[in-house]
């Protein structure tokens, strides 16, 4: 049996943070091949990427979250014994119960109440000097996602929660201050939400029926036990931080329009156009770079062999740019969506497979909801003028965003 390419560094860490989001394709690329074995903080483990690589690594049966993520990634992005490091029954019953709270009518529902806030923020665009769009959105969002949730949030607490939420998602590939500050933002948002979930369970917070809040301080596991305090605050995060970072794919979004201004006319046309850009907005820009699995038991595939225990990651950026599944791949041509037979293993910037059993992400549908409001009222609400500045994506810092955070001026309401 052939083994597996190896890349030959002892240790691809400082490769990994030097090439970002390019780390697994340059590599694929090097080697022409879709597979290669590295070391990636210090530990062995096998790099995919493709469609044929993602059927493979959504499959419950070959792989195993428990201890697969990184433990940089859970003391500041994920938290620790929330649903992404659980399998089998216990992750059908805790995903079953984040799902539970995405119902059409609540994605609707988040939908307009992000929509209100960007109709009320408008004419005080219009009265301010330059708007930094990634910072207005950050805050707008933080208070959609509570309202949604039923969460109270004072005025006064918006910025703080938002620059905690942000420090998660910023946190975890990131050394130093920045890393720093995502264990800081955890430790408190996690005794933030620990304390809305004892509140709603002794009925001195009214978080409404069907609410994020109610769903996870109510839930009874499998075995008919609450969740603890520190695992629900985990899973009320869970719903409020991802949330928060779609600011980063609606200024993806923003960016998007800036460099292919046709679409600024054609994006808000009608929901099949709107809805193709916005697909186009989660395959071309970069947010995760990959996602990581153990091997449950000992198999091959396609004449390697994969051993028990070995961490697998699958290159979602890659997969998202791989050119014999999207021809023309760096290219950005929301066109590619129109009749596009939806596949659940090939658009994967928020995992792949299925939604309920397995760890695709369970906030998609919101994410494109919001996203899609976000590109109507850019293009239908609202004219502006992109200033000079420094809109350089750079693919080496993980998650990516223009250092500008989009600057928008002179902002004019329409609608
Ligand atoms: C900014 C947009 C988002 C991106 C790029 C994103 C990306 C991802 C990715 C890559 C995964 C992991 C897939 C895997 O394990 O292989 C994931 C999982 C997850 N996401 Fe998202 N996500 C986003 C928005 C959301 C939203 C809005 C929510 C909730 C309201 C959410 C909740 C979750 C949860 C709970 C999981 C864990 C699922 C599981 O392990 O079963 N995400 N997401």
């Amino acid at each position: 049996m052939p083994s597996i390419p190896a890349d030959r560094s002892p240790d691809s860490t400082l490769a990994f943070l030097r090439d970002g989001y390019r780390f697994v394709g340059a590599r694929c690329d090097r080697y022409g091949t879709d597979i290669f074995q590295t070391r990636l903080l210090l530990e062995r483990t096998i790099c995919l990427r493709g469609r044929p690589a993602a059927v493979l690594f959504y499959d419950n049966e070959r792989f195993v979250r428990a201890g697969a993520m990184p433990l940089r990634a859970q003391r500041t992005l994920t938290g620790r014994r929330g649903v992404q490091g659980l399998d089998g029954a216990t992750h059908r019953d805790r995903k079953a119960m984040l799902m539970s709270i995405m119902t059409p009518t609540a994605v609707r529902q988040i939908g307009q109440l992000f929509d209100d806030e960007w109709r009320a923020r408008i004419p005080v665009w219009e009265r301010s000097g330059p708007v930094v769009l990634y910072d207005e959105l950050g805050r707008m969002l933080t208070r959609t996602v509570c309202a949604w949730a039923g969460v109270p949030l004072a005025g006064t607490e918006v910025l703080r929660r938002t620059d905690e939420l942000h420090a998660m998602i910023d946190g975890p590939a990131a050394l130093g201050p920045r890393h720093w500050r995502g264990l800081l933002g955890r430790r408190r948002g996690e005794h933030w939400a620990g304390d809305l979930v004892e509140r709603a369970r002794a009925g001195t917070l009214p978080a409404p029926e069907g609410s994020a809040l109610r769903v996870i301080a109510d839930h009874r596991d499998e075995r008919g036990r609450a969740l603890p305090r520190r695992v629900a605050a985990v899973e009320l995060l869970n719903v409020l931080r991802p949330t928060v970072a779609v600011d980063r794919f609606i200024v993806f979004a923003a960016l998007a329009l800036h460099d292919h201004p046709a679409w600024r006319q054609r994006a808000g046309e009608s929901d099949e156009a709107t809805e193709c850009f916005v697909q186009e907005v989660r395959r071309y820009y970069p947010f995760f770079p990959m996602s990581a699995a153990r091997v449950r038991r000992s198999f091959d595939w396609q004449g390697y062999h994969f051993p028990r225990g070995r961490r697998v990651v699958l290159d979602l950026y890659g997969t998202n740019h791989d050119h014999t599944l999207w021809p023309q791949p760096e290219q950005f041509r929301p066109e590619r969506f129109a009749n596009w037979r939806a596949d659940p293993f090939g658009l994967i910037p928020q995992g792949g497979g299925e939604h309920l059993t397995g760890h695709r992400c369970a906030g998609e549908w919101i994410t494109i909801e919001l996203v899609k409001r976000a590109v109507i009222n850019l293009t239908t609400a609202m004219r502006y003028d992109v200033p000079p500045q420094n809109l350089a994506l750079s693919l080496r810092r993980m998650p990516t965003l223009p250092p500008s955070g989009f600057l928008i001026t002179n902002v004019r309401r329409t609608a």
